[in-house]
């Protein structure tokens, strides 16, 4: 079966215009079929990234504000992730905390210091959510402040005074570090911006040199009981509760077993990808976002495909596709989006007061685009060799169909989607960056052309009969 296909592929290239009829070249959409839900697409401005957005000149200001969120000349992304300070100051790229000094012990009133800025966050997530349409605002904090730790500083390490295993001559600041975090949401929606996910934790099996703060499953647990009677107390019912953002989908992975006893009172799951990716679903019943994926070593590239390096957009294009379709992610998130500096953390590359978008973003976009929040990934049958395939009904009855071509030809494809009568299409590559391109629709048939020689991925709107 599979060398047939091959052979009928190879064929198509060269006579191209019988290819959609064949068979076995359809890809029928399994409505009835459904698998997660699609909480979003997004990336983040903190460690002062959102103040280098905001050196930049008024144009380019919106013009990197459009490459991130903008859906028609944009990556159309749906979610900010923002860092809370802990840091007593601002200098290098440290992210100030909302309450700096010591009260004195954690029954005392945190001395509040919230500027109206976040380091630039704040402006970053008004333009999201008032010009944008951004609803989903995850704040996470790296660390709590340092004299609420048990190393006195925000950086290092340390842990929580007060979970098990901290203890502190201070006292137990659990109590405070959750009024705090509570706070930092209030001075948000002070300024119209909900936040909807509250994290506090990142990366909590690391120790290292700028904000951190070490914690285990069961110290976490520790930490959620008392901070989500606090989100109810303040009314801040809707906001999800986040953990724990651990360094890969293998460690996260270990920690769900120590936070079964708060497990009711978690929202989402979150991991990163740098110790190891999501390739295979976690065993939770909550949302599992990818909250931190980049590539750390390489030096900044723009490319979309020419040798399949780590920083070249098709392969986040695949990355994205292996965490949403293998491993049940329901959010996918690069770590920077706009900054400055050689290197491939960030998909929008700040020189010389101009911004240029890297092919990475484009990645996201051919997804963040059309598959909107809200969205169910559906089932697919059939195959077409070397086409990875992923289906999706949009909340407003749309059916998205995503498309990795690995092959270096052109690939002709037939999608089945049941009663479909509008169809759209849209290519990224080498030369396109989330281009529309024509689809045709015949006798419920989708036929697209998954080009050739770069490797491309598509999208496809199918708009269903009555929506
Ligand atoms: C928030 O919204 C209210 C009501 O629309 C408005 O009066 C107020 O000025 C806004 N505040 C800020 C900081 O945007
Ligand atoms: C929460 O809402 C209730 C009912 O609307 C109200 O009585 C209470 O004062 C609110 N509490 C806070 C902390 O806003
Ligand atoms: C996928 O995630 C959802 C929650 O988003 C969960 O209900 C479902 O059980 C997960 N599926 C698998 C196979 O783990």
């Amino acid at each position: 079966m599979v060398h047939l296909l091959t052979a009928l592929l190879l064929g198509w290239s060269v006579a191209a215009a019988d290819a959609h009829r064949q068979a076995g070249a359809t890809i029928t959409v399994d409505l009835s079929k459904t698998y997660q839900t699609i909480d979003g697409f997004g990336t983040s401005q903190a460690f002062q990234r959102a103040v280098q957005m905001s050196k930049l000149p008024e144009a380019e200001q919106r013009h990197a504000l459009d490459l991130l969120f903008s859906t028609t000349n944009g990556a159309g992304l749906t979610i900010l992730r923002n860092g809370i300070g802990s840091s007593p100051d601002m200098s290098s790229d440290h992210m100030v905390s909302i309450a700096p000094k010591n009260p004195g012990g954690p029954t005392k009133d945190l001395i509040y210091a919230w500027d109206g800025s976040d380091n630039k966050q704040l402006w970053v997530s008004q333009e999201a959510v008032n010009t944008y349409g951004v609803k989903t605002i995850y704040a996470d904090a790296w660390s709590a402040p340092g004299y609420m730790k048990t190393n006195g500083n925000d950086a290092n390490g340390g842990s929580l005074c007060g979970v098990t295993g901290a203890k502190c001559s201070s006292g137990d600041w659990r109590q405070a570090y959750a009024d705090y975090l509570v706070r930092y949401i209030q001075f948000y929606k002070e300024s119209n911006v909900t936040i909807t996910h509250l994290g506090f934790l990142n990366e909590p099996e690391l120790t290292t040199s700028y904000a951190s703060m070490r914690s285990s499953a069961q110290q976490a647990a520790d930490f959620i009981k008392i901070l989500h009677p606090t989100l109810q107390k303040a009314n801040l019912t809707s906001v999800s509760i986040a953990c724990c953002d651990a360094e890969g989908w293998s460690s996260q992975s270990g920690m769900l077993s120590g936070l079964k006893p708060v497990d009711d009172m978690l929202g989402v799951i979150t991991s990163h990808s740098y110790t190891s990716s999501p390739t295979s679903p976690m065993n939770t019943k909550h949302p599992v976002w990818q909250t931190e994926a980049a590539d750390l070593q390489g030096a900044w590239t723009s490319a979309w495909y020419s040798s399949g390096g780590a920083g070249e957009g098709y392969t986040w294009a695949n990355n994205i596709y292996t965490a949403l379709v293998n491993a049940n992610a329901s959010a996918y998130l690069y770590w920077v989006g706009v900054q400055a500096g050689n290197t491939n953390s960030h998909m929008i590359h700040i020189s010389n007061g101009k911004v240029e978008a890297s092919k990475r973003l484009w990645a996201l976009g051919q997804w963040s685009r059309f598959v909107r929040p809200g969205a169910v990934r559906v089932g697919t049958t059939g195959s077409v060799s070397g086409v990875k395939t992923a289906g999706f009904r949009n909340v407003d009855g749309s059916v998205v169909v995503v498309l990795l071509n690995s092959g270096s030809a052109e690939v002709k494809v037939g999608v089945k989607v049941p009663s479909a009568d509008k169809v759209k299409a849209w290519v990224t590559d080498n030369k396109r960056s989330v281009e529309e391109l024509a689809a045709t629709l015949g006798d419920g048939v989708v036929s697209v052309s998954v080009p050739g020689r770069a490797m491309n991925l598509r999208a496809l709107r199918v708009v269903k009969k009555g929506v």
